[in-house]
């Protein structure tokens, strides 16, 4: 996380934000970032309001007292998939108004936000979104997350973007205007999916060793590689409660190389819809994104995989997290909040959800 020192001028604060399975970024035009795991929780009684001082509670605070609280993952259950519940719909919205109002830092004023959702989110959640978000910002506009992070590499056509997120890889040709549903593909084996497979694998192999979701994550997040181990994968575990090192070197490079068949498969298959004549360009622009394209060795194993296509060229965009809220933020300055709605972005981009 970071965050910079206020600082104030004129012009209307312009937020732009990605509002993830895992994880929420907002950067505004101040300079002002942050990342805040996407969940909200509620206490379950009084006793659990009592020790929180509150009724609701986010993020990191969320998951550090995740005993006492309901915990909401809005992204995760439900909204992005076809309407969600209303509890989505309210943990979403409170989500929400808690990461303006903190980026707000305390300037009062209108303020307009460009927010960018996973390309699954159906046309109707969309919609619903920006309804809600409309209530304490002057203007809002809901795009899918892929669409902005295009605009922040600046690579407007003749690109393919692989977006690898908790709760799905989004794999996107980008062609000089919005992706059409035949443009992307959207695969369910994503980060959380890793996290699953490594906990299935380790307490299969190492007897006696339980380890739990978020064990397996922060484990991933520390030492993921596919290919040639960088070091080996050596940690701490409990097994029937005495403590012992293991070494999950094996355990994690199979499971993170598990993704790269789907992703391969999917980018070939997108290259052949773009015009014989730009598939060359289009293979020189190969981009990994998502707190995923972190796993290390993951850019040269998918070049590698498509090595049979030609010269290829896969990157790994910096700061991965945050690329989906740059590109908002990109977008609300170059395009006046007054003219979001004349444009009719929102309304005008076709349906993308599975
Ligand atoms: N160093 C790392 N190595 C491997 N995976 C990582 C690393 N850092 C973060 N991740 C994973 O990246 C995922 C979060 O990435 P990101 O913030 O792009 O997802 P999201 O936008 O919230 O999800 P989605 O796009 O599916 O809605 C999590 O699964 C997290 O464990
Ligand atoms: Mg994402």
């Amino acid at each position: 996380m970071v965050m910079s020192e206020p600082s104030h001028d004129n012009s209307p604060l312009l937020l732009g934000i990605k509002l993830g399975t895992a994880c929420t970024a907002v950067v505004s035009s101040r300079g002002y970032r942050r990342l805040t795991p996407s969940v909200v929780g509620y206490p379950r009684d009084i006793i659990a309001v009592r020790m929180l001082g509150k009724t609701q509670v986010f993020g990191d605070e969320a998951l550090a007292h995740k005993s006492a609280l309901a915990l909401y993952h809005p992204l995760r259950d439900g909204l992005a998939q076809d309407g969600g519940g209303k509890h989505d719909y309210n943990a979403a919205f409170e989500l929400l108004q808690q990461v303006i109002s903190e980026a707000r830092q305390d300037e009062a004023g209108d303020l307009s936000a460009v927010i960018g959702v996973p390309a699954r989110t159906s046309h109707t959640a969309r919609a619903a979104l920006q309804h809600l978000v409309e209530q304490f910002c002057r203007s809002a506009l809901i795009l899918p997350e892929p669409y902005l992070i295009a605009h922040h590499l600046n690579c407007l056509a003749n690109g393919l973007i692989v977006d690898i997120g908790a709760g799905h890889v989004t794999v996107c040709a980008v062609k000089g205007a919005a992706p059409l549903p035949q443009d992307q593909a959207v695969l369910p084996r994503a980060g959380d999916y890793l996290d699953q497979q490594l906990l299935a694998m380790v307490n299969q192999h190492h007897q006696g060793v339980r380890i739990s979701l978020p064990q397996a994550r922060q484990i991933k997040e520390q030492y993921a590689f596919v290919g040639e181990p960088p070091e080996p994968v050596q940690v701490t575990l409990r097994a029937k409660g005495k403590p012992g090192l293991y070494d999950l070197t094996d355990e994690l490079g199979t499971v993170c190389a598990s993704i790269i068949p789907e992703i391969t498969e999917q980018l070939a298959a997108l290259l052949q819809s773009f015009d014989p004549e730009d598939q060359e360009t289009v293979l020189e622009h190969i981009y990994l994104t998502g707190g995923g394209s972190r796993i290390r060795g993951l850019a040269s194993k998918i070049g590698e995989a498509l090595s049979e296509y030609g010269s290829v060229s896969v990157s790994c965009v910096e700061e991965p997290e945050y690329a989906g809220a740059l590109g908002a933020l990109q977008l609300a300055t170059e395009l006046p909040p007054a003219d979001w709605r004349e444009f009719g972005l929102a309304s005008r981009l076709p349906e993308t959800g599975i």
